[in-house]
């Protein structure tokens, strides 16, 4: 991965040909640097402005969190002050903690209501997440699919490679279900389901299953997968004799449904989408 970093502390001389978009990794150095000699030829901007204007903190509490090692550009922990990044390219974790510093991107998560359609409009005038998401960003995607009757979780980006990367299963981003099935579960199911079942278009296996809670014939599981082919979680519960009622999505890696309520939308913070970020390896 390019890492175009750069420290531009001012009182470090030039020590060769200066930046260039080729550079394969940051100086460890301010004194390592190779710096242009006017300041204008410099590119990036100033990390404490980048983490201002991400809302870490002011300028100066940015330059005190810099100070104590607090912050880290690509996996570096960094320590002078002056350090040039690019928004576009460069990781910035603080406290260890990947944060989205880009401004020009959104991420929005959406408590599905059942009966919607996944989809930004629809020429048969079903009602759509694109109509529940109205002109709240230009260029929204969804990120995968829920089916019109599966309620919960879903994200919805204007990052094309974030949504393309989640929703791709090579990528191997766990979706969290939980499942309203009638039937009683057999004790033994969940070593089936890990071990895998053969349907209809190949076979499939998930990362976890449990029973979450068994009343009068009915039972709530929680199903987790990073399978992204139709219909699958219903097909698979189908499969082994357990037919689901209700599904909801209640987790796609990182980001959780929690108590959001149904109908309602809400934008994922810095935090949240660099968590998104590290799940897909961007
Ligand atoms: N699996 C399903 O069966 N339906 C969904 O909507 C999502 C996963």
């Amino acid at each position: 991965m390019m890492n175009t970093a750069t420290p531009d502390d001012e009182t470090t001389t030039a020590a060769g040909d200066g930046w260039s978009e080729d550079m394969e990794l940051a100086p460890a150095h301010p004194g390592d640097a190779a710096v242009p000699e006017h300041d204008d030829e410099r590119q990036g901007e100033r990390l404490q402005k980048v983490l201002a204007r991400a809302g870490v903190g002011s300028r100066r509490v940015s330059e005190d969190m810099i100070e104590a090692g607090r912050i880290s550009v690509n996996g570096r922990p960094v320590t002078v002050q002056g350090m040039r990044v690019d928004p576009s390219v460069d990781k910035i974790a603080v406290d260890g903690v990947r944060i989205e510093i880009r401004d020009d991107r959104v991420t929005y998560a959406m408590n599905k209501p059942p009966g919607v359609i996944t989809a930004m409009s629809d020429d048969r005038n079903r009602p759509t997440v694109g109509d529940m998401v109205g002109d709240l960003a230009k260029g929204l995607v969804h990120v995968g699919r829920l089916d019109q009757d599966t309620e919960g979780l879903l994200l919805l980006t204007t990052d094309g490679e974030l949504a393309h990367r989640l929703a791709h299963p090579s990528y191997e981003v766990k979706k969290t279900y939980l499942a309203q099935v009638s039937g009683s579960v057999p004790r033994d199911l969940h070593r089936r389901l890990r071990a895998g079942v053969e349907l209809d278009d190949g076979p499939v296996a998930v990362d976890s299953f449990r029973v979450v809670d068994t009343h009068a014939g009915q039972s709530v599981v929680e199903v987790v997968l990073h399978e992204g082919r139709k219909h699958i979680v219903r097909r698979l519960l189908d499969h082994v004799g357990l037919p689901v009622s209700r599904l909801t999505r209640t987790a796609v890696g990182p980001i959780e449904l929690r108590a959001m309520r149904s109908g309602t939308i809400r934008k994922l913070s810095r935090e949240e989408i660099g968590a998104l970020q590290e799940a897909v390896g961007l």
